[in-house]
């Protein structure tokens, strides 16, 4: 089997590149030119956010890529997310427009609910992006929590969809029961549950469940560890790049163990969205075409599960932001 362009996902009916480039902890400085490298290099999906406090210079590098006609507007996937203090019926729509107003669009392709978590409001004029503490100058700053029901989120998020502002809605960081719940209520079904997955937290309950719905999902985070040595939350030693079956497979294809474990994410049907600044490494995680896996190597790696979550609000909330929170359990 071999496959001559990277696959497309099929998101309500339309097609959305299964490899994006995600813009976490991409500095304000190098994130314009990264965007437009990315974009020159044959990326056309982007994962954005509001609370990645870069949409601005996110935007730049979209809008020159557009100027010096690297591609249209209507080639693009462009996500983002709706922060944590927004969740009130009221923010919903402003904050989406703030962020397209940063992002220097008209209209996203898709809007995700960032987490299931609701914080207290905090006005733009204050502090943008506002992030997870109520009042970082306090003496001991912590998380203010609001008490919004997610079907209240999710009412406004179906009116930005109605607005013509995201073509498509979806959600983040959500257990089977909140999709559950979710599709109790919702008049425009999630088109997407953006969720932590990788070899070593392979998530196939929550998966199946997200395809018994016809929702597709987008796995964060997929090369694992990686992400979080920086953040303190791994160790290089936690990084699923050093399992014998993952360089097994890619000394048999001829590959980086990276485009392995990035294969195995979307061979099983998941879009992936690895970030990163590095050039030849954007060029790397895109080119996954011509490599497939054996049932073999994919049998393989996904028995490296072991349920190891990297980005756990019930960890990195009380350790981070001086409050004990947990979604998970
Ligand atoms: N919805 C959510 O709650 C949520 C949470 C987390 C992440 N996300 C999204 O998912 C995206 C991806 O997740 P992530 O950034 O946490 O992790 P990731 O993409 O799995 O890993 C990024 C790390 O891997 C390194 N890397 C990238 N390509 C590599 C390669 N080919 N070989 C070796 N190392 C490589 C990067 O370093 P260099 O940059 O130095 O290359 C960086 O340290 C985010 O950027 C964000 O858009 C969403």
């Amino acid at each position: 089997m071999t496959e001559t362009i990277a696959p497309a996902i099929n998101v309500t009916g339309r097609a959305m590149p299964s490899v994006g480039l995600g813009l976490w902890k991409i500095s304000t400085e190098s994130v314009a030119e990264t965007v437009y490298q990315a974009i020159a290099a044959g990326y056309r999906h982007l994962d954005s956010a509001s609370d990645y406090s870069n949409e601005k210079q996110v935007g730049e590098g979209i809008a020159r890529a557009l100027a010096d006609g690297l591609c249209q507007r209507g080639d693009l996937w462009i996500t983002s997310k709706l922060w944590n203090t927004y969740h009130r019926r009221e923010h919903v729509e402003a904050a989406c427009r703030k962020s397209l107003d940063d992002l220097g669009l008209d209209y996203l392709d898709l809007y995700l609910v960032h987490f299931p978590i609701a914080l207290a409001y905090i006005d733009f004029d204050d502090r943008y992006p506002p992030q997870w503490f109520y009042d970082p100058s306090a003496a001991q700053p912590e998380m203010q929590l609001d008490r919004v029901p997610l079907s209240e989120t999710w009412g406004a998020m179906e009116q930005l969809v109605e607005g013509g502002l995201a073509r498509q809605i979806g959600v983040c960081n959500y257990t089977a029961s909140l999709l559950h719940d979710l599709m109790s209520y919702a008049r425009i079904k999630p088109a997407m549950l953006q969720i932590e997955s990788h070899p070593y937290l392979t998530q196939e309950a929550l998966l199946r469940t997200a395809v018994g719905y016809d929702i597709a999902v987008t796995a964060f985070s997929p090369l694992g560890a990686l992400s979080y040595v920086e953040l303190d939350a791994a160790i290089p030693a936690d990084s699923v790049l050093g399992e014998p079956v993952v360089i097994a497979a890619a000394k048999r294809a001829d590959v980086s163990a990276a485009q392995v474990v990035l294969r195995w994410g979307v061979q099983r049907g998941t879009a992936v969205i690895p970030k990163t600044s590095q050039p030849k490494r954007l060029a790397e995680n895109l080119a996954l075409a011509g490599l497939v896996l054996s049932d073999a190597e994919m049998a393989q790696i996904s028995a490296l599960n072991r349920n190891r979550r990297f980005n756990d609000p019930g960890i990195f909330c009380e350790q981070a932001f001086n409050t004990f929170h947990s979604i998970y359990g």
